[in-house]
């Protein structure tokens, strides 16, 4: 059996394939595994409980269930949702958008293979366009996303050194450039794997910058406002015609609904529908329904700001007092936890990669990433590259304390301390 350059490009292993089989073998596991590395939200009762009473009261319906399961939904997404989604930005944001600005996704992940593809790769004269990606750690699920090679290009960040072990990446706007092989911009806001919060300053310049030059800014807006408002920093949530802002209702706390959200000019949003049709015929109206009420009432955003975003900067603290705790006398970096679920370490000059420090810590029953995913599109040699890991805060703070005990253990002992 022979598979075609597509196939041999979209089976081999990847970051993300590691990632979600790590995920999924921790969940089917007989023996305890401290689950630090996926991105699973956390189990919130009170969460819980909220969507519960939601999905109830459609099941509870019966238009209400036939539109939820019985029915294909238009290519472009569940039209109510949509138009539900664009008043809401409209009022709070004061957006000019309207339902046709809004395409659902299979997942906001299904959303950046359309785009990165859409605005990538071979154009229709023969040149080559990539996405470039300002500030490079970048999340690890655009890394392997590219129908053709070298989809993308990324720049280093700056650093800047805190107090109390901390540290934080910025935009390195001196030394951003943008040719005409650039296809579009890209940033997560709030950075997975970082929880670095791009600065309003950072975000203006880069659109300034897209527009300048012709091409979209895509902003994934995963864990940013107005929900799940995972987000520890008053930024604003900017959207224009040039910019394509993702969302997802995944971290939320309900990832298997497999919802994205994407904000866009029409002309994008008939682009992905059009996608869609071919990839899925529909994408799933199950959170579209679920929710639509939720979205209507004020109480999705409600609930993120007095339960989800409160949880997860207890935990965040929780778990940055625990690494301070275990890591002491280590020579350790944190990046400032300012949004999303992670911590970011850096180990200066660790002695072993931070694979291979992932793979020791599995051996140990300890999942985490290994930072060298987080790179897509930075070719060059740089050795923090190798010098990081990601470790996620969202599980049971039990878990999250023991996984990080052992992680300071095997740490020094690489370091030999
Ligand atoms: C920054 C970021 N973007 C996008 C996604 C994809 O999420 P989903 O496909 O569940 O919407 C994730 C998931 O971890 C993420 O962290």
């Amino acid at each position: 059996m022979k598979f075609s350059a597509f196939g041999e490009r979209f089976t081999r292993s990847t970051g993300a394939l590691q990632l979600m089989d790590d995920l999924g073998a921790a969940l089917d596991s007989e023996e305890p595994v401290l689950m630090l590395g996926g991105g699973n939200p956390a189990r919130i009762p009170q969460v819980e409980q909220f969507f519960r009473e939601e999905l109830e009261s459609v099941v509870a319906d019966d238009r209400e269930l036939g539109r939820l399961a019985f029915n294909y939904s238009p290519s472009g997404g569940d039209r109510r949702f949509r138009r539900e989604l664009a008043s809401m930005f409209k009022n709070r944001f004061g957006w000019p958008i309207t339902a046709d600005n809004i395409a659902l996704t299979s997942g906001s992940q299904n959303a950046f293979f359309m785009l990165f593809n859409l605005f990538g790769g071979q154009m229709a004269d023969g040149s080559r366009r990539q996405i470039l990606l300002p500030l490079a750690p970048e999340y690890i699920g655009y890394n392997d996303v590219g129908i053709g090679e070298k989809l993308f290009t990324a720049n280093r960040p700056r650093i800047e050194l805190l107090d109390d072990n901390l540290f934080k990446y910025f935009v390195d706007l001196d030394n951003l450039e943008v040719g005409p092989e650039i296809g579009a911009l890209c940033v997560s806001r709030p950075t997975n794997p970082t929880g670095n919060v791009l600065t309003d300053e950072e975000i203006d310049a880069l659109s300034d910058l897209a527009r300048r030059n012709d091409v979209p800014l895509i902003v994934d807006n995963a864990y940013g406002a107005p929900f799940p408002n995972i987000i520890d920093r008053k930024v604003t949530t900017a959207w224009n015609e040039n910019t394509v802002l993702c969302l997802s209702l995944s971290k939320l706390g309900i990832p298997a609904v497999r919802t994205g959200i994407v904000v866009a000019s029409e002309e994008i949003v008939a682009g992905i529908s059009a996608m869609n049709a071919t990839l899925h015929l529909a994408v799933s109206s199950v959170g579209p329904v679920w929710l639509h009420r939720a979205v209507r009432s004020g109480r999705l955003i409600d609930i993120s700001n007095s339960v989800i975003r409160p949880y997860y900067r207890d935990s965040a603290e929780r778990a940055l007092g625990w690494v301070r705790e275990y890591f002491q006398g280590v020579d350790y970096h944190v990046h400032r936890p300012e949004g999303a679920f992670f911590l970011w370490l850096w180990f200066p000059d660790l002695p072993i990669s931070s694979n291979e420090l992932y793979e020791r810590l599995k051996q140990k029953g300890v999942l985490v990433v290994s930072g060298h995913h987080f790179f897509p599109g930075l070719d060059e040699e740089w050795q923090h590259k190798l010098e990081c890991i990601r470790i996620s805060h969202a599980q049971k703070p039990d878990i999250v304390r023991e996984g990080i005990a052992v992680i300071a253990q095997e740490v020094r002992e690489a370091y030999g301390l």
